[in-house]
């Protein structure tokens, strides 16, 4: 059967390095309102790649559905095939990991720095081989992005962690249940521990924990392997360890991110549109301000259906843990915001270097300033398109929205961070009949 996986560009060999990922640019001119349906991917980059890492805790072949292929998929699969799994894509967006051979516990940094959600592998390897050597993730576009949490929690159960010449070094005689409190409800740390303690012994408590739909998500996906997780998706989850796990077979849930770029997409352009597998209890917040905007969305029989009817209005939003205003909509709401009528204030709470989209934006005629967590965003009736550099995967997909409510052309450069966490979020705006294309020139 063909391997999907190979034609994405993840080298097969084992040792072999990966590709760097070629740049790649996308244009967008001014074109008429969205208009039409499109169907919204699988959340691969926050909710199935660390479902790959709780498929590393049952010996056999576990299997993926709806695994959108996004960039950051081929990154894993090679660290997976470097560990010792053999990783399979018989369709475009299922992924098979079969873990049953001998699973070597070592991330090497050529493939962690780029990928986030590396670090998941943590957890998972100690509860599977007892030790792990995992490199320390790179710094990343949008702030400091600490571990302290994931290790705090990780010796509470029993792992010695020691960080040695940048890599992350681990061992246990044994992880045992322990109750811990986060500082911070990490969507990271907490899918690291809930992975950790669900083959440790005894129970885990896990207070202050984040409540993503992400996390409810793997946790679903362990008990159906077996583990015994409850209360994931509230603040308090608890893992009763078992002895075993047994490989799954399981459907990754839509991605919220996806959907809610989409709305803000239509926000700009204006129009109607349709968003297939959109879950509304996903998306509350967001859709909760984007209605105080003026944007019109609500629920059908099978996602979501959104309507602009002219320019949106200004509101003042703060980002906050899930169930609140999430960071990763804020450098679309930014874009949204700048073309809409009136001043607002955005105040990103979660990482402390996101508003670097902003310089961009302001290149293209935006009135955005920026003051610590804070900036002011006074709305312009249209930007104007100018060749811009997209920094990090939100900031690259606000500036393609930006394009949306620009006149004249955007070239929107480095797309290629973009992604790593859309499928084809260019080809889904042509879709709806926006004027934005790729381009090699
Ligand atoms: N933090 C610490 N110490 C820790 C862990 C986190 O100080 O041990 C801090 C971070 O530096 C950050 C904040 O806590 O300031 C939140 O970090 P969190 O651990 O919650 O985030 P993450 O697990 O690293 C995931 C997503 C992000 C998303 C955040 C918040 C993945 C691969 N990444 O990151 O996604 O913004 O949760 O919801 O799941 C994106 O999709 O664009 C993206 C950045």
């Amino acid at each position: 059967m063909e391997n999907v996986l190979e034609n994405l560009g993840a080298a097969a060999g084992a040792a072999s390095p990966l590709p760097l990922t070629p740049v790649s640019t996308v244009v967008v001119r001014p074109g008429r309102p969205l208009e039409g349906t499109v169907r919204v991917g699988g959340m691969t980059k926050n909710a199935g790649l660390k479902q790959m890492c709780a498929a590393l805790l049952a010996p056999g072949t576990s299997v993926l559905r709806n695994m959108t292929p996004v960039g950051d998929l081929p990154e894993m699969v090679e660290l997976f095939r470097r560990m010792g799994a053999d990783v399979r894509q018989p369709e475009a967006d299922v992924v098979e990991v079969d873990t049953t051979g001998e699973i070597t516990p070592e991330a090497p940094y050529e493939l962690v720095s780029r990928m986030r959600a590396s670090v998941n592998v943590l957890g998972a390897l100690l509860g599977r081989c007892g030790r792990a050597r995992v490199a320390m993730p790179g710094g990343d576009n949008i702030g400091s992005r600490k571990l302290d949490m994931h290790f705090r929690g990780l010796e509470s159960m029993g792992a010695r962690i020691r960080v040695v010449h940048g890599y992350i070094e681990a061992d246990t005689p044994g992880l045992v249940g322990a109750r811990h409190v986060l500082d911070f409800p990490s969507v990271g740390a907490t899918e690291n521990l809930v992975l950790a303690a669900a083959l440790a012994d005894g129970t885990t408590v896990i207070e202050n924990a984040a409540r993503e739909p992400e996390i409810a998500d793997l946790a679903s996906t362990l008990n159906r392997m077996g583990a015994q997780v409850i209360g994931a998706g509230t603040s308090t989850i608890e893992v009763e360890g078992v002895e075993h796990l047994d490989p799954v077979e399981t459907e990754i849930i839509p991605d919220r991110v996806e959907a809610g770029t989409l709305l803000m997409a239509c926000g700009i352009a204006g129009g109607e549109i349709e968003l297939e597998g959109a879950r509304m209890e996903h998306l509350e917040m967001v859709v909760l301000k984007l209605g105080e905007m003026g944007l019109k969305v609500s629920p059908t029989a099978t996602g979501l259906w959104a309507r602009a009817d002219g320019r949106l209005r200004a509101v003042d939003v703060a980002t906050l843990p899930y169930p609140g205003f999430a960071t990763d909509f804020m450098p679309m709401t930014v874009a949204l915001l700048a073309v809409a009528e009136g001043t607002a204030i955005v105040t990103e709470n979660l990482f402390d270097n996101r508003f670097m989209f902003v310089d961009e934006l302001n290149r293209m005629g935006a009135d955005v300033r920026t003051e610590g967590r804070h900036c002011v965003v006074r709305g312009v009736e249209r930007l104007s398109g100018a060749p811009v550099r997209a920094s990090d995967v939100r900031a690259g997909a606000a500036l393609i929205l930006a394009g949306l409510g620009a006149e004249g052309e955007t070239r929107i450069l480095h797309t290629q961070h973009v992604d790593r966490g859309y499928e084809d979020l260019p080809g889904k705006l042509a879709a709806l009949g926006a004027d934005v294309a790729r381009t090699n020139d």
